[in-house]
């Protein structure tokens, strides 16, 4: 039987030119930070929404500042809050600081449910902070994105490169287009893993980003987030779109 929000997902995603969810199978290697910069270089000159998916663990609000205890306003749908001229919807807005137990296979309903009743309208690029997963949940929740273009998030870790691999091979597998490998928190630039990882699997950019010693403090100030040096390597990775 067709579930109505598939529909409904698929309507709201419609007209968007450019969805960029931004994943890794393994948590804190920096997606939700890559993808909140990532929205604000884009948005200097392109329209864009801001997609929080985590529900589990969501940090978008926590990283720009965004106030979370009003819930947006409905009409048709749920309008997304503009915020320094980003659209900007959140997982947040329903979990509200407090844990959700949703089991993964409760995810791909959540997930359904809030792009069913997102209106995304006059906007040009949606960038979307995925949970840390490759699980059912995950495939399922982005094969309703078939336009999406992957930016794969990883530190230098061998660690993480692995998972990195691993998250490679399977959207590789399930035909999903990854657009970069983001290689976040590097120190020492000539020793890449991940350019190995990049020719194996034909990634058309790999973008390193250094370790920041200046983000922690400018945690929750969008100003002083663009001021910081990262901010300026993000820009490059909004070049590629
Ligand atoms: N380039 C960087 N330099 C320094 N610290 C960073 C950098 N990128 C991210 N961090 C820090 O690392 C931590 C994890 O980052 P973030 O929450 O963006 O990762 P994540 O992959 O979204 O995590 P999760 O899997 O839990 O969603 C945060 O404290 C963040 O401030
Ligand atoms: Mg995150």
């Amino acid at each position: 039987m067709i579930d109505a929000r598939e529909l409904a997902v698929t309507e709201r995603v419609k007209s968007i030119e450019l969805v960029i969810p931004v994943v890794s199978g393994k948590g804190g290697v920096g997606k939700s930070t890559v993808a909140a910069m990532l929205a604000m270089a884009l948005a200097e000159r392109r329209r864009v929404g801001l997609l929080d998916l985590d529900f589990w663990g969501a940090s978008l609000h926590t990283l720009l500042g965004v106030e979370i205890s009003e819930f947006p306003s409905e009409d048709k749908g749920i309008i997304p809050i503009e915020f320094h001229g980003i659209k900007f919807m959140s997982a947040a807005f329903y979990t509200r600081n407090r844990p959700l137990p949703i089991r993964g296979s409760e995810y791909t309903d959540a997930f359904l449910e809030l792009m069913a009743v997102t209106r995304w309208d006059d906007i040009d690029i949606l960038v979307i902070d995925m949970p840390p997963s490759l699980g059912d949940p995950f495939l399922n929740a982005v094969k309703y994105l078939p336009h999406g273009k992957f930016v794969v998030v990883t530190t230098p870790s061998k660690l993480s490169i692995n998972v990195a691999r691993n998250t490679l091979l399977l959207l590789k597998e399930q035909g999903f287009r990854i657009i970069a490998l983001v290689e976040n928190m590097v120190v020492d630039p000539d020793e890449s893993e991940a350019e190995k990882l990049v020719s194996e699997f034909e990634v058309p950019y790999l973008v390193k980003l250094p370790y920041s010693k200046e983000l922690e403090s400018a945690i929750g100030q969008v100003e002083r987030l663009k001021q910081t040096k990262l901010f300026e390597k993000v820009k490059g990775l909004a070049a590629i779109f």
